[in-house]
């Protein structure tokens, strides 16, 4: 690609995080849009000021108005409510429902060519309400959570282990929820699968813990979380614009792979200039399989809720 377009819908904590990443790393023109007059500019004059300290390539806008996206070759969708103490990620759904529609029909109108990340909770869901929305192909429509959530298992392996998180490939699949499936057998240590580095129930506290690592971080201060996030959906767009072939988890389309039979659901997949280019087959045990079919359940359960709502 040329120099890439990006815009991110969304110049709230997430949003305006990924912006500033992708103007960092001189990603593309980066264009931030928002609702909220003012917001979207402010923030993107400020970034914009930071390149005069780090000097990075591109340009960066900040908009209300959605013709200054035309043309995106990535939409990263960060606009909605994000949840407070006390709420789970499904309790955004009807209101984040409304504004992922709106926001993906303007998609539609302006960038039509576009590949689209969603960030929005309940993740896999609105996924769902962006790919039906939009009518993309499937491999056009992602969700961001499995760069976040692997990253979290990580990290709090790479504490434990005391190693570079750096060796640390967390594998990890499922609805981005409490019944997200971490998969401590799949994940290495350097190549090394964790099973040999750590016991039994060192790991199983590190499951639980990246199964709830969304509600630690709300719990503590209030929102969710937004560099880590910030940062998965941006590894994303990377892999996308560079045509890596990264392989990585995300929300993406799956039908006849892990049974699934047609949802967009956390798999590993292979990114590159096609978006999603591939799911990558694990073979899971018993216990894994279980674990992902009842996370597959919940998230089909709530996307027949959100289907009587677009
Ligand atoms: P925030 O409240 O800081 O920002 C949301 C922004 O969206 C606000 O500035 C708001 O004005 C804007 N917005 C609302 N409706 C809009 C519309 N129709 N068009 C354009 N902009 C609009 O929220 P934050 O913390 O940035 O979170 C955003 C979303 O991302 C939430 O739904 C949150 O749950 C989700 N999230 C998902 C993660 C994941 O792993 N997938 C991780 C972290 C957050
Ligand atoms: C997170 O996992 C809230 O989904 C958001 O941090």
């Amino acid at each position: 690609m040329s120099q890439a377009k990006i815009t991110v819908v969304g110049a709230g904590n997430v949003g305006a995080t990924v912006a500033h990443i992708a103007a960092s790393k001189g990603l593309g023109d980066v264009v931030l849009l928002d609702i909220v007059e003012g917001l979207p500019q402010g923030k993107a004059l400020d970034m914009a000021q930071a390149k005069g300290v780090y000097a990075a390539a591109g340009n960066l806008t900040g908009t209300t108005d959605w013709d200054k996206t035309a043309g995106s070759d990535i939409v990263i969708i960060t606009s909605g409510l994000p949840r407070k103490p006390g709420m789970s990620r499904d309790d955004l759904l009807a209101k984040n429902a409304g504004i992922v529609k709106t926001v993906t029909e303007q998609i539609v109108r302006t960038s039509p060519n576009s590949f689209i990340i969603v960030v929005c909770n309940p993740l896999d869901v609105m996924t769902q309400v962006a790919a039906t929305v939009s009518g993309f192909d499937k491999n056009r429509v992602m969700g961001m959570a499995g760069a976040l959530d692997s990253a979290r298992f990580s990290c709090f392996i790479a504490e434990d282990l005391g190693v570079d998180i750096g060796d640390i490939q967390g594998v990890l699949m499922g609805g981005h929820g409490d019944s997200m499936v971490p998969l401590p057998r799949f994940t290495s240590v350097a190549g090394i699968p964790l099973p040999e580095l750590m016991a039994r129930d060192r790991i199983d506290v590190h499951v639980e813990r990246a199964r709830k690592g969304g509600i630690e971080i709300v719990n503590l201060m209030g929102t969710s979380a937004y560099y880590a996030p910030a940062a998965g959906a941006i590894k994303m767009a990377e892999a996308i614009l560079n045509d890596s072939k990264s392989i990585m988890s995300c929300c993406a389309y799956c039908d006849s792979e892990y049974g699934v039979g047609g949802a967009f659901v956390g798999v590993p997949v292979m990114l590159g200039e096609n978006g999603v280019e591939k799911v990558i087959r694990l073979d899971l045990n018993k216990k894994e399989s279980a674990e992902l079919a009842a996370s597959i359940s919940h998230v089909k359960e709530l996307v027949s809720v959100v289907e009587t709502m677009i």
